[in-house]
């Protein structure tokens, strides 16, 4: 892996994607057998979170635990970045203490000014606009549980936002077709979809409808996340409305194929964006895949703070 940061997945090559599976999969054989590489001992992870997470901050606490290091966790109470002191300060200032930096966060110009100022490298813990380390896990959880990503029809319902935004780019950075069905003023944006297609030679890989059925017919994945992203509290009722119909129930999991995957990144709001009967079912892989976030979160860790 050549970059300092994580940041976005369009900052990484396919060469680097497949060194993060591969690092992955070892890191995950070894964990299940009882042990784990000490490769980041005496290394120290500050984690900057200014939203709520449950996944995002236990895996990585939990990951620099077993590969041998520490984690700082750090709220808005604690740093108040970007209102105490500059964001830059902040970032020069952590680097001085830790060997790298996670940051949960608004504004995706945030993480990028960090990772401007810091030495260390920075990880994006999820902005209103990205959210990598979820998409990467996804994808790593896709190829383990069919044993390829080629090929495949995976398919989005809901919101186009940082889980479906980072989705998109690692879909079209890998090869792999990614459809997307979302109500009218809540598809990805044909700016995004025009710069992501660059990260496939301009190959037409992303499809945007408005019809659930339409993107969950045949497919291999119908993945969804919360109508509701955090900061998007006040626009409750109106999202609820806008999104009636983009539900994974059973009745649209019977029109995709029978072996059939249904994901989501947690936090789920079940008899919202997805059922009991879904989430429970047979189908679901969520709970699988929310615990490969620890997986690569630890070859993240590893690939990008031994340096
Ligand atoms: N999927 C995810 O990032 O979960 P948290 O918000 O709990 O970290
Ligand atoms: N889109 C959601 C993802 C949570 C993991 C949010 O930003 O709140």
């Amino acid at each position: 892996m050549k970059c300092k940061d994580l940041i976005s997945i369009a900052d990484l090559s396919f060469a680097d994607i497949e060194e993060i599976f591969n690092v992955t999969r070892e890191l995950k054989e070894w964990h299940n057998k009882g042990y784990d590489e000490k490769c980041l001992t005496g290394k120290i992870l500050g984690m900057i979170f200014e939203k709520s997470s449950m996944r995002t901050r236990v895996s990585f606490e939990v990951a620099m635990l077993q590969l041998g290091g520490h984690a700082i966790y750090l709220t808005q109470n604690d740093i108040d970045l970007g209102k105490r002191e500059a964001v830059k300060d902040g970032a020069r200032v952590l680097s001085r203490y830790v060997n790298g930096i996670t940051i949960r966060t608004y504004a995706q110009e945030t993480v990028l000014e960090l990772a401007r100022y810091a030495n260390a490298p920075v990880i994006n813990a999820l902005s209103d606009y990205l959210h990598p380390c979820q998409a990467l896990t996804d994808l790593y959880t896709i190829k383990e549980k069919f044993g390829t990503y080629n090929n495949l029809k995976i398919s989005f319902i809901g919101d186009g936002n940082n889980v479906a935004r980072s989705l998109a780019q690692v879909c079209v950075r890998l090869g792999i077709h990614f459809h997307v069905a979302s109500p009218k003023g809540y598809e990805l944006t044909t700016d995004f979809v025009t710069k992501t297609k660059q990260l496939a030679d301009g190959s037409d890989l992303i499809h945007l409808s408005h019809d659930p059925k339409e993107v969950a017919d045949n497919a291999h994945v119908l993945y969804t996340d919360t109508w509701v992203s955090m900061g998007q509290e006040t626009e409750k009722e109106t999202r609820k409305q806008a999104f009636k119909g983009f539900q994974i129930n059973n009745d649209l999991l019977k029109i995709a194929r029978s072996d059939a995957k249904v994901m989501h990144c947690l936090p789920a709001h079940r008899g919202e964006e997805i059922t009991d009967e879904v989430i429970d079912g047979p189908h679901s892989i969520v709970y699988d895949q929310a615990e490969n976030r620890l997986h690569v979160e630890k070859a993240l860790l590893k690939l990008l703070l031994r340096k």
